[in-house]
């Protein structure tokens, strides 16, 4: 997965975001330079930096897409951020180190599912005879054999019989003939910190403190009633957390975000001030100024500290994006400036490109649609002039209300199908199953709303 050339990245690419080819490149060269950094001697390897990406260009048309997909083509840890949301150190608010430490929480997750593959059929057997013994009919019954007064019961023959029936059990488990069966197990309950602390700003404490105080809160144990089948879940679940071994999960992970983690850091615009403002009041600037200052010291590379141990930023790539409508990239600081060496333009997206989003990426609207309405039966079908008119349609409400991009198809498509949606099961039972999506269809459903500039900026 690692190694994927650019070409291959970018093919990868297609499959989902059309166009913008000049942004693909970009990005697949990002991510081809950090495993050519990884083949270098380590002396080597410490000079190169990443080779960070400003992307800009208008909303709706792929910046954030493209950076999901890279992810998770890569399989790297990815976190997208908006770095309006940060607030300079000392401010209320998030700080922005917390943004890796996010990033670090997305690569413990990973690196733990990694290693609960390995160890599932192991915990699996386990929550299995864990199961056998929660059926087994308790052992006091068992000291008191069915057997008439009197008469005696070798202990190696009840012994033995034991052994027969808790034979017969586990194979009624494995085979899951007792999935319903209810059982009666103990469940560790153990609150989340997390969630009971976010208001104070836990996330925000130092790591040593929060550490402590996620110890000092009790574990519960709770007795639950349940079925044999959610049981065992719950028990692989306990078992695969014994198996795992926390610190090589820890460490992989640290080791994972280091060396390819990958932020997405939307609205950067957002914390540049347009040059020539006259700067009234001057707070707002300042704070933005606050957070770029903030922000440098993570992309250049420093040290961080989370509950798991430090994690050096030096090698993390950062793929920055905004719509840059009133501030430009040079209004940044140069010093942040310079580490996004990397520049790359998005296209506004024409009718031809929507006409492409709508039928070419395997998960195209028309597709979603067309899937979503087979579930109650029906067969959707469109028509190539329906998929042109939808496009059309689109581009026209981006003319003349706001340019929204690719987001327009959605509510578009929502429309045309408003009705259909909320009838398709009695179409069925009708009998109407074939439904042809027409031209004239899709503008029936849109067109009256199109020319209502009042009404289509509420529906549209
Ligand atoms: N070039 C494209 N090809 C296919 N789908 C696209 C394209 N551009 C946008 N989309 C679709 O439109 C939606 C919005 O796109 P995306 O989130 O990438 O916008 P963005 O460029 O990040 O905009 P913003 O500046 O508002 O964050 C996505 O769900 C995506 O499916
Ligand atoms: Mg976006």
């Amino acid at each position: 997965m690692q190694n994927l050339t650019p070409k291959q990245i970018v093919e990868e690419l297609d499959r989902y975001i059309i166009g913008q080819s000049d942004a693909k490149k970009a990005v697949a060269v990002a991510i081809r330079n950090r495993w050519r950094r990884q083949q270098l001697s380590p002396e080597m390897a410490h000079e190169v930096s990443p080779k960070n990406i400003i992307m800009s260009g208008p909303t709706g048309v792929g910046k954030t897409e493209i950076a999901r997909r890279l992810a998770s083509l890569t399989g790297a840890p990815f976190i997208k951020v908006e770095a309006s949301k940060f607030t300079e150190v000392g401010y209320h608010g998030r700080d922005v180190e917390s943004m890796v430490r996010d990033l670090l929480d997305k690569a413990i997750s990973m690196a733990r599912s990694e290693q609960a593959k390995s160890v599932k059929e192991k915990a699996e057997k386990i929550a299995n005879d864990r199961l056998v013994d929660l059926l087994l009919p308790s052992t006091e019954s068992n000291n008191q054999p069915q057997s008439g007064p009197g008469e005696y019961v070798p202990a190696d023959e009840s012994e033995e019989r034991k052994q027969r029936l808790r034979e017969k059990i586990r194979e009624q488990v494995e085979s899951g003939a007792l999935d319903e069966k209810e059982i009666e197990l103990s469940v560790r309950n153990k609150p989340q910190t997390s969630v009971m602390f976010a208001n104070m700003g836990l996330d925000q404490m130092d790591p040593d403190m929060a550490n402590m105080f996620e110890k000092l809160i009790p574990e519960q144990n709770k007795r639950r009633k349940t079925t044999v089948k959610d049981a065992r879940q719950i028990l692989i679940e306990q078992e695969t957390d014994k198996l795992l071994d926390q610190e090589k999960i820890t460490n992989s992970a640290i080791e994972l975000t280091e060396a390819s983690g990958i932020v997405f850091l939307d609205e950067i615009d957002k914390i540049a001030s347009p040059t020539g403002q006259i700067k009234g009041g001057g707070s707002p600037d300042v704070s933005r100024q606050g957070v770029q200052r903030d922000l440098l010291p993570i992309v250049e590379g420093s040290a961080v500290n989370t509950k798991y141990g430090v994690v050096h930023t030096d090698h993390i790539l950062f793929i920055a994006a905004g719509a840059f409508h009133v501030a430009s990239v040079n209004d940044l600081m140069p010093e942040l400036q310079g580490r996004f060496p990397i520049r790359v333009e998005l296209a506004s997206l024409t009718k031809d490109d929507f006409i492409r989003i709508l039928s070419e990426p395997e998960n195209a609207l028309t597709t979603q649609q067309e899937q979503l309405l087979g579930v109650e039966g029906l067969n959707i079908n469109f028509e190539i002039k329906a998929i042109e008119a939808i496009a059309d349609l689109a581009a026209q409400a981006n003319a003349t209300l706001e340019n929204i991009g690719a987001r327009r198809l959605m509510t578009i498509v929502e429309k045309v199908f408003e009705q259909i949606n909320f009838d398709a099961p009695e179409m069925k039972d009708a009998g109407n199953t074939d439904v042809q999506i027409t031209e004239q269809f899709v503008r029936d459903q849109v067109a009256s709303i199109v020319k209502d500039r009042d009404l289509s900026k509420f529906v549209l």
